[in-house]
């Protein structure tokens, strides 16, 4: 990928010896030291465990200011994209780096109608998982399985053909994850319709019932896209980096996905927003909410405020700003009376006069909204972090796209080795309990 490189160097000094590194710039400013040649000019190398200092790729997908609370992809801010956009055409945005036309978007739906049944023997597999198991866990291995499934998986054919890998991915993701709801709740599968968008099908695929015909709302078709636009990329997440790294092996799409779903599924990252509800409801039954914000400020203590805090934002996620927003006005127009929602305001309210949260710049995230809205549409707890993976989907595409080729090279860093020095004594092992 082309690269702007500065005309300037930053000079490096190990005792007597001096090396100037080249510096790189990004279109917004922002400024980098290529390291590149840093281990075979002086032997050393660089240390950032977690990666909080290292930009590890180029890449012209997503651009965020944490400092200012700016999020854009491709260029066009996210408020103007979900005050006008559908996710399809988002998806389509993240993956192809421009809106769609009128005929490239009428083309992708019907990728996505066309792709939007899974395989029938892959149903089977769905019968072996037990009552319980978290849709994340069935989801990755789904994912994972739909390699032995579909044919033209090796890269070439993929990146050839992009927008069918991807349809076929984004559609029956989506597909799968209404099945997964439907087996929890003992009821029968709703086929995907061909007449109705991505995001109405969803919700029909959820919630509509042999006996109970499902109503589909404009206003929650509007909001289930807003939650998806939202979501549907912010650059080198801990997932995203799941599935960087894990493509760059030439691993196959799906099973790269399945990385991304399995990063995701953690706590500290999407599954925080099934654990801001779990949060949120112990502290309105106990009614003591400043017990919590000292448990979160204690040292002795594990917990956190799920849903606050951001390694790239130091101010308010601006996407918690608009999921705030729309969970007020869709609680409103529904006539839903969530005490949580009360919670979430006042947590919210106390945190950000607090100096703890204040001198460690810590704001709501997207997590910490968003599952009262799921709750509000109907979406079961269980089911919030399969949400966030379905609508991260084309995002995860879209960086292995960028990243995939003949130039990419396998991700592997190096380590500072702290271990045992050589044992130069002979080794001793117990006498064997086997013979053979
Ligand atoms: N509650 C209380 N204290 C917090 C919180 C929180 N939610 N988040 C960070 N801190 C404190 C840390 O204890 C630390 O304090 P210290 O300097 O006194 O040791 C300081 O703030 C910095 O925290 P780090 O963990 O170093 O920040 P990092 O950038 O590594 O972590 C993370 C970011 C994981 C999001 C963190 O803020 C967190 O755990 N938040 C709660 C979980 C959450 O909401 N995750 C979703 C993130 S959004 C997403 O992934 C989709």
């Amino acid at each position: 990928m082309a690269t702007k490189v500065v005309d300037k160097t930053a000079r490096l000094t190990i005792g007597r010896k001096s090396v100037d590194l080249p510096l790189v710039c990004g279109t917004e400013g922002e400024q980098a030291i290529d390291i590149g040649k840093l281990r075979a000019s002086t032997g050393l190398v660089t240390i950032d465990p977690s990666l909080g200092n290292t930009a590890s790729c180029f890449s012209k997908i997503t651009y965020i200011d944490g400092e200012k609370g700016i999020l854009r992809y491709r260029g066009i801010p996210i408020e103007k994209l979900v005050a006008k956009a559908r996710f399809i055409d988002v998806a389509y945005l993240l993956i192809h780096g421009e809106l769609p036309t009128y005929d490239e978007r009428r083309n992708f739906s019907q990728l996505l109608n066309f792709n939007s049944l899974m395989h029938e023997d892959m149903r089977h597999f769905f019968d072996l998982f037990p009552r319980n198991a978290h849709p994340m866990n069935i989801l990755s291995t789904m994912i994972n399985a739909m390699a032995s499934f579909y044919p033209n998986v090796d890269l070439v054919s993929v990146v050839e053909d992009i927008d069918s890998a991807a349809t076929r991915i984004i559609s029956c993701i989506r597909t799968m994850v209404a099945f997964v709801y439907k087996k929890s709740i003992g009821e029968p599968l709703v086929y995907p319709r061909q007449d109705l968008s991505y995001c109405a099908n969803f919700l029909n695929m959820m919630f509509n019932s042999p006996v109970r015909p499902y109503e589909i709302c404009p206003e929650t078709v509007r909001l289930l896209n807003i939650l998806f636009i939202l979501h549907a990329d912010h650059e080198q997440n801990c997932s995203t980096t799941a599935v960087r790294v894990i493509g760059s092996a030439q691993v196959n799409l799906y099973s790269t996905i399945s990385a991304g779903i399995s990063a995701l599924s953690g706590p500290l990252h999407g599954g925080a927003n099934q654990a801001v509800i779990e949060m949120l409801r112990a502290i309105h039954e106990d009614g003591d909410i400043e017990k919590f914000v000292r448990m979160a400020k204690s040292k002795d203590n594990n917990f956190r405020l799920m849903g606050f805090g951001h390694r790239a934002y130091k101010t308010y996620d601006p996407r918690a700003v608009i999921i705030r927003r729309e969970c007020e006005k869709y609680l409103a127009f529904r006539k839903i009376d969530d005490p949580l929602l009360d919670v979430a305001k006042r947590l919210e309210e106390i945190a950000l006069g607090d100096s703890y949260f204040i001198e460690r710049h810590l704001y709501p995230n997207v997590d910490f909204y968003s599952g009262i809205l799921y709750r509000a549409m109907g979406i079961p707890e269980n089911m919030f972090t399969a949400m966030f993976a379905l609508a991260r989907l084309p995002g995860w595409i879209a960086h292995w796209k960028e990243m995939i080729g003949r130039d990419t090279k396998i991700v592997r860093p190096r380590q500072v080795y702290v271990g045992k020095p050589e044992n130069k004594s002979e080794i001793k092992l117990p006498k064997a309990i086997f013979t053979i």
